[in-house]
């Protein structure tokens, strides 16, 4: 399915709050957290030149997150800068004064943040981000799974030393109990998902994700022409897609957002022109994007910012891992995850649908940029789908 963005907000210049939260000021403060934490290194930057030249295009980027802050995703980005930020408030209200990054370690902040409790809900990703952001502050984390969640998954944020909550039911309902459960607890839900009334805290999360698109400029020798990006609740495009739309403006790449067909929330809300909430269904192979209702922080940004929506299929998503496991020519081996590829797999569907590659003007002068967000996060299904360990393929491709 693929659809041009006719919004009437459209190439609208974005909301002022959303333009500070993903703006340069917001991720100069990123930028701050990550040398605070010892990683000022960028993720790699990978290009894909026989692969390029296959989908008839001049050039493919990848913007490799699998090796970010040791999490194996973007998503290491945004919940635990999230928590330091409010941390950091916190203590600069109660000590009465602007506290910097840099004091996180001392006795006062950490005495502050060890009365914290920071819950969200989580398909796996994100509960590991939240649960290491109040690891290193030294707060408490409680993180909300529901039934489709690995068990693989539940111990790697369990590690981080968070209490884990097991809820029946789908992503929306664990969200959803997140958020009461911490009301009546007095918890700070960190959520990268947005509601009505809620949207400060997902803005400083999708804020710690504007990291991605400043550093891809700065590997980039040219900005892209065209970026995919795959989305769940929509955080990380409309993070991507905000951005360079505020440092490019009118030199902007055209922005394209891709999800599953199984669980196509934000495909559905620009069918529909505002939010919608999709009945669960069968449940997607890209586990991370199973997703049935749009952040709304991150629809206000798309309906501006992101030209369009298009969805791939079950097996185009382990096709795209296969792929990057064992690519074209020269081109170097990618450990993608089940969500990991899933804006490249965007790319080779459009390129190779004649009315989606007309309609986004691809051709071979085009320059694309697409991240994969994840690696092998959750290592046995990987090996399952593609045939092989991640490690084994890392260890030859080195
Ligand atoms: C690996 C991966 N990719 C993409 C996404 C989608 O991000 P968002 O929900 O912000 O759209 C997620 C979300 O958890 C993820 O873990």
């Amino acid at each position: 399915m693929f659809l041009l963005n006719t919004h009437p907000d459209h190439r609208r210049p974005l909301d002022p709050a959303d333009a500070e939260a993903l703006g340069d000021a917001g991720t100069d403060q990123v930028e701050r957290f990550l040398a605070f934490r010892g990683s000022p290194e960028p993720t790699p930057l990978l290009a894909l030149p026989a692969l390029a030249a296959e989908v008839g295009v001049a050039a493919i980027h990848v913007k490799d997150e699998g090796g970010r802050l040791g999490l194996g995703s973007f998503k290491a980005l945004g919940g635990a800068y999230a928590v330091a930020r409010l941390v950091i408030e916190e203590a600069s209200r109660r000590l009465g004064r602007n506290i910097d990054i840099a004091e996180i370690p001392t006795p006062a902040v950490r005495e502050i943040a060890s009365g914290m409790t920071f819950a969200c809900a989580t398909d796996g990703n994100h509960g590991r981000s939240v649960a290491q952001g109040a690891s290193i502050v030294g707060a408490e984390s409680v993180v909300f799974t529901h039934a489709g969640v690995s068990a693989e998954r539940v111990a790697a944020i369990a590690r981080y030393g968070a209490r884990m909550v097991r809820v029946e039911g789908s992503y929306d309902e664990s969200v959803a109990e997140a958020a009461e459960v911490s009301a009546r607890e007095g918890w700070i839900v960190v959520s990268d998902t947005s509601w009505p009334g809620y949207e400060r805290i997902p803005g400083l999360v999708m804020q710690g994700y504007t990291i991605v698109a400043r550093e891809a400029l700065r590997q980039l020798a040219e900005p892209p022409t065209h970026v995919f990006v795959q989305a769940g609740v929509g955080g990380v495009a409309a993070a991507v897609a905000g951005h360079l739309a505020l440092v490019l403006g009118a030199a902007r790449p055209l922005f394209v957002v891709v999800e599953p067909a199984r669980a196509a929330c934000l495909y559905e809300t620009a069918k529909a022109g505002h939010p919608v909430k999709l009945t669960p269904g069968e449940s997607t192979v890209m586990a991370m994007l199973e997703c049935h209702e749009p952040s709304l922080t991150a629809w206000r940004v798309l309906s501006r910012a992101a030209d369009a929506f298009m969805t791939i299929d079950e097996d185009d998503a382990v096709s795209v891992m296969n792929r990057l496991a064992r690519p074209l020519g020269r081109d170097p081996v990618i450990v993608a995850g089940e969500s990991g590829g899933v804006g490249l797999g965007g790319l080779i569907r459009a390129a190779t649908d004649p009315e989606a590659r007309a309609a986004l003007h691809l051709d071979a002068k085009s320059r694309i940029l697409v991240i994969n967000t994840e690696g092998a996060t959750d290592p046995a299904r990987y090996a399952e789908l593609v045939g092989e360990h991640a490690e084994v393929l890392r260890r030859r491709a080195s």
